[in-house]
């Protein structure tokens, strides 16, 4: 029996189907299915070839037993439907239908009765698939008239900032979650206990020499007062911390030794030392340091009238 239709071209189309019908349905989130489940996809798809295979090799099979119970006659009449490749006439119809042109035989119907030296012309249509790209440029263009220009729907400038802003939320929900990016314009006080138990071992590693185990202070000041030489408050702390502080007193600057987020828990670490009393207190250095963000009671008034800027930049002055 000739002429068994491509099966193994409906078995490939059939597959490549399963595959993207797969991926439609899966939720893997942004990855694709088959990287996601890797060998439970791999193992489904097999099984999915190979059930194809089966059918193709049974429908081929009762195929050939049917035939052979058909007389001459009904075999010839079968073989020859089965000529007509079903599955491209459709197409093929229709790519000629959209190309619009005379066939050969029929171009003396259009041809145009000047003659140049034996170059003569067809009037051929214009193809109708150009005509309807035409004609939909054309509502295309109505509709894109009359949103925005007469109604004025919105405009490049305004996409633009809405798609800054949507990068901008997700930068910030970024930075929540990878604590690595903190720097003193973002950090915040840590309050978990597993963050400050580190920000203690990370003191006691580094920096009892001169703060001493319980924050009274040594060669460095005491972090247990009020006092600040170089501005309190999680963000300045952080600050230096990381940058160090003025030159020449002795307090490095970390950054080169610890993490962003060691640096934060050791700051926060550092914080809870307020209002505790260690045993040898040395004497208060700098000012009394007040959180801009939270005015004192008493004049709350002036505090939002003139607001301290708490860029911590500003404090170091090496
Ligand atoms: C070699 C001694 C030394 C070590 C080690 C040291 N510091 Fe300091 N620290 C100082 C000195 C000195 C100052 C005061 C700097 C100045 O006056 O500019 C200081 C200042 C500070 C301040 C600011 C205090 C204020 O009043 O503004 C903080 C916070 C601080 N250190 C934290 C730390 C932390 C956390 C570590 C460990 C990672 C550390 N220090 C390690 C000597 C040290």
């Amino acid at each position: 029996m000739k002429n068994n239709t491509a099966w193994w071209l409906r078995i490939t189309v059939a597959f490549f189907a399963v595959i993207v019908l797969m991926e439609v349905y899966i939720d893997s989130g942004d990855q694709p299915a088959f990287l996601a489940y890797p060998t439970l996809m791999f193992g489904f798809m097999a099984l999915i070839l190979l059930l194809l295979i089966a059918i193709a090799f049974i429908v081929q099979a009762i195929e050939n037993v049917l035939y052979n119970t058909l007389d001459e006659e009904a075999k010839e009449r079968y073989l020859a439907t089965k000529e007509e490749k079903w599955e491209w006439t459709w197409g093929k119809k229709m790519y000629n239908k959209m190309l619009g042109s005379k066939p050969m035989e029929a171009e003396g119907e259009i041809i145009l009765d000047h003659n140049y030296d034996g170059i003569r012309e067809l009037d051929n249509k214009l193809p109708p698939w150009w005509v309807y790209l035409f004609y939909a440029s054309i509502v295309f263009a109505i509709i894109y008239l009359v949103r925005f220009h007469v109604f004025n729907d919105y405009n490049q400038t305004l996409e633009y900032e809405q798609e800054v802003a949507a990068a901008q939320l997700e930068i910030e929900e970024y930075k929540k979650t990878a604590k690595g990016l903190v720097d003193a314009n973002t950090v915040e006080l840590l309050t978990d206990a597993s963050d400050i138990s580190a920000g203690k071992g990370i003191f006691e590693g580094n920096c009892v020499a001169c703060h001493m185990a319980d924050g009274g202070g040594g060669i460095g000041p005491n972090l247990t007062d009020q006092n600040w030489i170089l501005g309190g408050g999680i963000k300045n702390v952080f600050h230096t911390i990381s940058e160090g502080g003025r030159d020449g007193k002795g307090m490095i600057a970390w950054k080169q030794n610890l993490k962003p987020a060691e640096i934060a828990q050791v700051a926060s670490y550092v914080l809870n030392f307020q209002g505790t009393t260690p045993a040898n207190p040395k004497a208060a250095e700098g000012d009394i340091w007040v959180d801009p963000n939270t005015p004192a009671q008493e004049t709350p008034v002036e505090a939002e009238a003139t607001p301290v800027v708490i860029d911590s930049a500003a404090v170091t002055m090496n």
